[in-house]
């Protein structure tokens, strides 16, 4: 393909050598039947890369399918998010970006930011633009935890450089230690998936967790992400209102959707501050 494209240039521009210096442009070619359509990458590196999140954690969601888990749930910015087990943090990162209307590819670059035709002031009045419609909201309500303790470290940085970490609390929990003392949240959250023998055994002990913390609750609204069928046999408490197909990388994964119940205005209390309860709940 390259040649053609040389060949071309060649005829067009009535020259036989290319200086192969400057900016990249990246062509795409694919093939159905005898058509072929071809296409210039303008982004560079995948889009789902946002540039927040430097360091991983364990199987890190791609920060756009953390994005699309939030936005099919019932959250909005009025209500409580937990993920109990949310690795480098991408869950309640994603929905800080959402609540503030923080564009996704604000903190990045693209490819085609190199490319002479495009003037530069485009890309500097398009991020000043994106920079005007933030709104600060302070008052969110999202919690992270998860058990290993690098992993929430990893979390608050990612959070600090996504400019989110005021409204996310993230602390280092055990899910069996899940204690939930308000009403009508939400839990979105993908936990791990064991292909070892010994997996399964923190993995059902994970999912005892789950029920136990949704036991008695009013209104809760839990979205699992995983590639275990079985998931909805073990959690006891309803049958998924909805279950979606989706691709966790190339993991074939269902989104199981346990709606809960919608609060009236009088449910919403005042904006808490912390999941924690005296265990009165
Ligand atoms: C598949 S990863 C979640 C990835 C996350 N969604 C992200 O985008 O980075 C599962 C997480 O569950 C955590 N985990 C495992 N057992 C746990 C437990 N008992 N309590 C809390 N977290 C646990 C692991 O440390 C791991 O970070």
């Amino acid at each position: 393909m390259k040649k053609a494209v040389v060949e071309r240039l060649k005829e067009k521009h009535n020259k036989e050598w290319f200086e192969e210096t400057g900016p990249e442009f990246t062509i795409q070619i694919s093939m159905l039947k005898d058509v072929a359509v071809l296409t210039i990458d303008t982004s560079g590196a995948g889009l789902h890369k946002r540039g927040y999140r430097e360091a991983g954690g364990e199987a890190p969601l791609k920060e756009t399918l953390a994005a699309a888990l939030v936005l099919l749930s019932f959250w909005d910015a009025d209500r409580l998010l937990i993920d109990p087990m949310c690795g480098s943090g991408t869950i309640p990162i994603e929905a800080a970006m959402i609540a503030r209307h923080i564009a996704p590819g604000l903190q990045r670059g693209f490819a085609s930011e190199k490319w002479p035709v495009i003037d530069e002031d485009y890309w500097s009045e398009s991020r000043l633009a994106a920079r005007d419609v933030i709104i600060p909201v302070h008052k969110l309500q999202l919690f992270g935890y998860d058990i290993d303790a690098k992993s929430i470290e990893v979390c608050k940085s990612n959070a600090t450089i996504a400019g989110v970490e005021d409204v996310i609390l993230f602390e280092r929990k055990d899910i069996r230690d899940l204690w939930i003392d308000k009403q009508y949240g939400i839990v979105i959250s993908n936990p791990p998936y064991g292909v070892r023998m010994s997996d399964f055994k923190d993995i059902n002990e994970i999912y005892i967790a789950i029920n136990k913390a949704f036991r008695k609750k009013w209104g809760w609204s839990l979205y699992i992400l995983t590639a275990d069928e079985l998931f909805p046999s073990y959690f006891k408490r309803a049958r998924p209102d909805r279950v979606r197909k989706l691709y966790n990388g190339n993991i074939k994964v269902n989104y199981y959707q346990y709606y809960g119940d919608r609060p009236t205005e009088n449910d919403m209390p005042d904006q808490p501050n912390s999941t924690e309860g005296d265990g009165s709940a």
